[in-house]
Order: C-alpha cells, then sequence, then structure tokens
C-alpha cells in the first residue's frame, strides 16, 4: 500500500473539523490546528495526523515540511473555466469609461464570448479549458466547480457541457457541473424571452439529464439578465431534473433573488456585493451558502461585498473565484483570500475556511475535501516557509504555496 508520511509540519491546519455544517461565525477563525504535526497518507486518502510525538516512524514516502504550513487544498465552487478566446478589448473599454452594463447592452460581454465559443471546436475548448485547469491546481486549487453559459444554443450549450463532462471524467480533482443556460439573452431573443427560456427548459435540460451532463442549475438574476419570475421558474424545472440550484444574485441589484434561493432551497446563492440589511438577515437565517468573488469587483471597480456584516450575522460564507473572461479572468485561490481580507474584511483563518470547508459544502464535496479529516481525499497544500497562516494573505499577489498534493501524489 503506498504511503505517505509529511512530517515536523509547523501546523496542521483545518483539522479534525468533522463538521456536518458549513461553519459560520465565531467557528470561522476558531478551528482546529496542530502545531508540530505529521500526516499520513495511504493510496490517496488521509489515514491518520497528530503531534509529531505520535507519528509513525517509516513510510513509502516521507515529507520533511520544517517550517511549512499544511492546509487541505481551497475549493473553488464558482467558475467558468471553459470559455473560448479572451475580452481584453472590453477591459480596455472599461478603463476608457464604459462600464460592464453598457457593455452587456451592447451586445459585447457574455454573447461576445459565445460568439467566440460557437465558432471554437470541443476538442480545442477541452485542452484549452484542462491547461486553465493545470494553472489553477498549481495555485491551490484541489475541487472545482464548472459552469457552462458561453454557447446559449441547443447545440453551443451541450457542447460546453460535453466538454465539462469529459474534463470531469479525466480531473485528477474533483469536478462539479453547472447549467448555466440562463446566462445572458441571445440578441434573436431579445423580443421574445420566453422562447429562449423554453428552449432551455424543454429542449436542453432533458438532454442534459438524459446525459447526466450537470449537478446543479446556475441562472444569471440581474436587471441585466433574467428576472425573479424568470429565475424561478428555471430552478423548478431544474428542481424537476433533479438539479439544486447555485444561483448569480445580487452582482448589481437587490431585486429579491436571495429571497428566491432560500425560498427554493438553492446551494448557494453567489457574488453578494449588493446587499441590503434585511437580506443579510435572511440569508443568515437559512442554510443557503452566501459565496463572495471578490476578484470579480476587484477587475470591474465595483464595490465588494460586506463579508465582515454577513460573517457576524451568522451566514455560512464561502469564496470562489468566478474565473471567467469577463469579470474575473484569473482563478488564482491565493489572490481570492487576500481580496476577502483586504476588501471584505475577513481575517485570515475566516478567508481560509471560506475558501476550503464552506467551498466544500456549497459543491456538496464536503466528505471528500475542504479540510485534513481522516477519509477525505489527500488533496493538500505545504506553504513555503512562512511566519505565520496570516502571511498568505498579507503577501498578495505571490504564490506562497512550495508544495501542491492531489490525491497524495505532489503535483
Ligand atoms: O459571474 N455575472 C455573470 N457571469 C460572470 C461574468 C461573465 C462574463 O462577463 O463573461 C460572472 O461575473
Ligand atoms: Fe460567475
Amino acid at each position: 500500500m503506498a504511503s505517505l508520511l509529511v512530517k515536523n509540519i509547523k501546523s496542521l491546519s483545518l483539522c479534525k473539523l468533522n463538521t456536518q455544517t458549513p461553519l459560520r461565525g465565531k467557528e470561522m477563525s476558531t478551528w482546529n490546528s496542530i502545531p508540530m504535526a505529521y500526516l499520513l497518507v495511504e493510496e490517496g486518502i488521509i489515514k491518520a495526523f497528530g503531534p509529531m510525538a505520535d507519528a509513525p516512524s517509516n513510510a513509502d514516502e516521507i515529507v520533511d515540511a520544517t517550517g511549512k504550513y499544511l492546509l487541505p487544498s481551497f475549493v473553488d465552487s464558482h467558475t467558468h473555466l471553459v470559455f473560448a478566446g479572451s475580452r481584453e478589448m472590453e477591459f480596455v473599454e472599461r478603463i476608457k469609461g464604459t462600464s460592464y452594463e453598457e457593455i452587456i447592452n451592447k451586445g459585447g460581454g457574455i454573447l461576445n464570448s459565445a460568439k467566440k465559443l460557437a465558432d471554437t471546436s470541443e476538442e480545442l475548448l477541452y485542452e484549452q479549458a484542462m491547461t486553465r485547469l493545470q494553472k489553477v491546481m498549481a495555485l491551490g486549487t484541489g475541487a472545482i466547480e464548472i459552469k457552462s453559459g458561453y454557447g446559449l444554443s441547443y447545440e453551443a450549450e451541450l457542447k460546453i457541457l460535453r466538454v465539462i463532462k469529459k474534463i470531469k471524467q479525466n480531473s485528477p480533482i474533483p469536478v462539479k457541473a453547472t447549467f448555466l443556460g440562463a446566462h445572458a439573452i441571445p440578441v434573436e431573443y431579445r423580443a421574445r424571452r420566453q422562447d429562449y427560456i423554453d428552449l432551455l427548459l424543454n429542449e436542453i435540460l432533458p438532454v442534459i439529464a438524459e446525459e447526466e451532463l450537470a449537478d446543479y442549475i446556475d441562472v444569471f438574476c440581474e436587471a441585466v439578465a433574467f428576472s425573479v419570475d424568470e429565475t424561478r421558474e428555471i430552478i423548478r424545472a431544474g428542481k424537476a431534473h433533479g438539479l439544486k440550484a447555485k444561483i448569480h444574485t445580487n452582482q448589481f441589484n437587490s431585486m429579491g433573488g436571495i429571497e428566491l434561493c432560500i425560498d427554493e432551497e438553492a446551494i448557494s446563492v453567489d457574488h453578494l456585493e449588493v446587499m441590503n440589511d434585511a437580506e443579510i438577515n435572511k440569508l443568515a437565517k437559512s442554510s443557503v451558502i452566501g459565496t463572495m468573488l471578490p476578484s470579480a469587483p476587484f477587475f470591474l471597480s465595483d464595490p465588494y461585498p460586506k463579508g465582515r456584516k454577513m460573517l457576524d450575522q451568522g451566514v455560512a460564507l464561502a469564496l470562489a473565484s468566478d474565473y471567467n473572461p469577463g469579470s474575473s479572468p484569473s482563478g488564482n485561490m491565493q489572490l481570492v483570500i487576500s481580496l476577502a481580507c483586504i476588501k471584505s474584511g475577513l481575517l485570515p483563518e475566516e478567508a481560509l475556511a471560506a475558501a476550503t470547508i464552506n467551498g466544500a459544502f456549497a459543491l456538496e464535496l464536503q466528505d471528500q475535501v475542504g479540510s485534513i479529516d481522516i477519509g477525505k481525499k489527500a488533496n493538500f497544500l505545504l506553504t513555503n516557509e512562512i511566519p505565520s497562516i496570516a502571511f498568505l494573505p498579507y503577501s498578495f499577489g505571490e504564490n506562497v504555496l512550495d508544495q501542491v498534493y492531489v490525491n497524495g501524489k505532489k503535483i
């Protein structure tokens, strides 16, 4: 049996959580860690851990982690990893003063990416997405969600979902797939929105169910995209096909998306740049996870989510990258953690919990990843020799990881 022993770990972080629910409030910063610890992996699974005094003396492979922190890999619970081309010209337009919403209304934005995707083969999409996956894994991502939503037609939505399925089959880290056909209304449907929704629900969704192409359903519930009533119809149709909801809302508007997600028992509501007190209160009392995506407001120069307030009120907060070509062309979870601390007022410990165990709950992968617990996958990170865990978000824009392990193997 192939075994790996990591010894002399300066601190084994986010260990022995054994939690059945996402962390909230004080739990976000008071999680267990063990100073001067060991970790034993067998066949890619966490087998044992504890203080060095109890470490086994032998293993097939031994790694000395003197001076280094060991933490669970990040769980990136919201990405649009499969896309074609790039949109740096819109980035330049925005620098010159055009807003993201104005670009959307002019037929750019998501529709621009959809045009590019329609002209790109399944093979090339797959190759490019796998390259991105390798890159984010090297930066610490150990489980990921990937959305469709740059297809926006029968053929292209199924194409992107089949690419995601192939990534899922070949990825060394767990992947969850989300159907986001309701990402934007294609231009030709602008005068007959319901026809587009009918296409999504009556034609595409049955194929998704038949070919098992998605785990979740998502809608961009915003004034520039889908209304609350439209979102409700789509969520309910998804549910009827066994897909739980993970919804984009409150990026630009408070329009009832939060209440809807609570009523419809969504797994998560994502973005949350714009949240009023009543919405924070309701979200805190619900079991819906609130996912902040701070690299989007960073890239778009928008207000950041009120993370401190949401956490203090008791919202179960997760953090994800939103990796996509329009509002976050980066899947770097270390930067996301820094931004959550710097711009949303989370403590380093809180941001780390949001990016690991709570992200795992946001993908229903809490039995496999998100903490150092016996029986979970040995997807973990070893930092450089750093003075404290706060050094991770503090040294923003840098890669503080010395080694990344996936299924007990160094990558
Ligand atoms: O999460 N907000 C909607 N979707 C993405 C952006 C998509 C794009 O601009 O291509 C997001 O920010
Ligand atoms: Fe997104």
